[in-house]
């Protein structure tokens, strides 16, 4: 049984203050209504150790949203692994394709990232998706076994079990427009195969495949209902307690 996993991806929002408020909130709205599916939020770097502070002895994951590919040196204005997991954080979402297409990070770099966050001990939450031109002409299966591929370049068959993939068509972020679940569920199955080509059946079966693009309280059920649809990484809707606390009940 793969455990439903429901991320929130604050991306450039809350400051310290503001995101210490609202994950208090969250985790006492989220324990109040018996929410039992494993959560994160992954807030800005500055505004991790008041998050950290706030979610203590709840059990929700704090992650990063992304981290250099170096463990220490000269990179002005970057952050290491290590510094992460002096804050408590294990989890790093790595790919995002806010990040491959405002920063330019290529599948090598990322997959430099990976192997880093393994060799840290990390879990790493990997974004994955096609562009709306890339779908159109056909090229949907191409692109999410290129970018498997070159991510997960080198990453050992034992240490599968620390990655999570998200599903995130570029076109469905941050849009309103949602894959249909129908259509997600294709592309998990196929990165599902994938996986299980180029690992085994059985990590395949155990791999947690989480969709993000426009996740919100109205398509949560459905996209859920989906058998290799297993989590959602949700952008906008996991800002407010009012619009992501629907989300991680969504089986209540
Ligand atoms: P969105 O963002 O839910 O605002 O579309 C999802 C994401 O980028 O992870």
């Amino acid at each position: 049984m793969r455990k439903p996993y429901i991320a929130g991806n604050w991306k450039m929002n809350m400051t310290p203050s503001a995101g210490a408020a609202f994950a208090h909130d969250l985790a006492e709205a989220a324990k109040k209504a018996g929410a039992d599916v494993k959560m994160m939020v992954a807030p800005p770097f500055v505004t991790i150790p008041a998050v950290v502070e706030a979610l203590k002895g709840t059990g929700i994951i704090v992650a990063a949203q992304n981290m250099n590919d170096h463990k220490s040196g000269a990179y002005t204005g970057e952050v290491a692994p290590d510094m992460l997991k002096d804050l408590g954080v294990n989890t790093v979402i790595l790919g995002h394709s806010e990040r491959r297409s405002y920063y330019k990070e290529s599948d090598e770099f990322i997959n430099k990232k990976v192997l880093l966050a393994i060799e840290e001990g990390m879990d790493v939450v990997l974004c994955v998706g096609e562009t709306l031109e890339e779908r159109e002409s056909g090229k949907l299966e191409e692109v999410l076994s290129t970018q498997l591929s070159g991510d997960l370049k080198d990453v050992k068959a034992e240490d599968m079990c620390h990655i999570t993939i998200a599903y995130e068509p570029v076109w469905a972020i941050g849009t309103g427009k949602t894959a249909t679940p129908e259509d997600a569920d294709s592309a998990h199955a196929f990165i599902r195969s994938f996986v299980a080509k180029m690992y085994s059946a059985d990590i395949a079966e155990n791999l947690i495949i989480q969709y993000g693009g426009s996740v919100n309280a109205s398509n949560v059920k459905a996209l859920m209902a989906k058998e290799n649809i297993d989590g959602a990484l949700v952008g906008g809707a996991s800002l407010s307690v009012e619009k992501f606390l629907p989300i991680i009940t969504f089986d209540k």
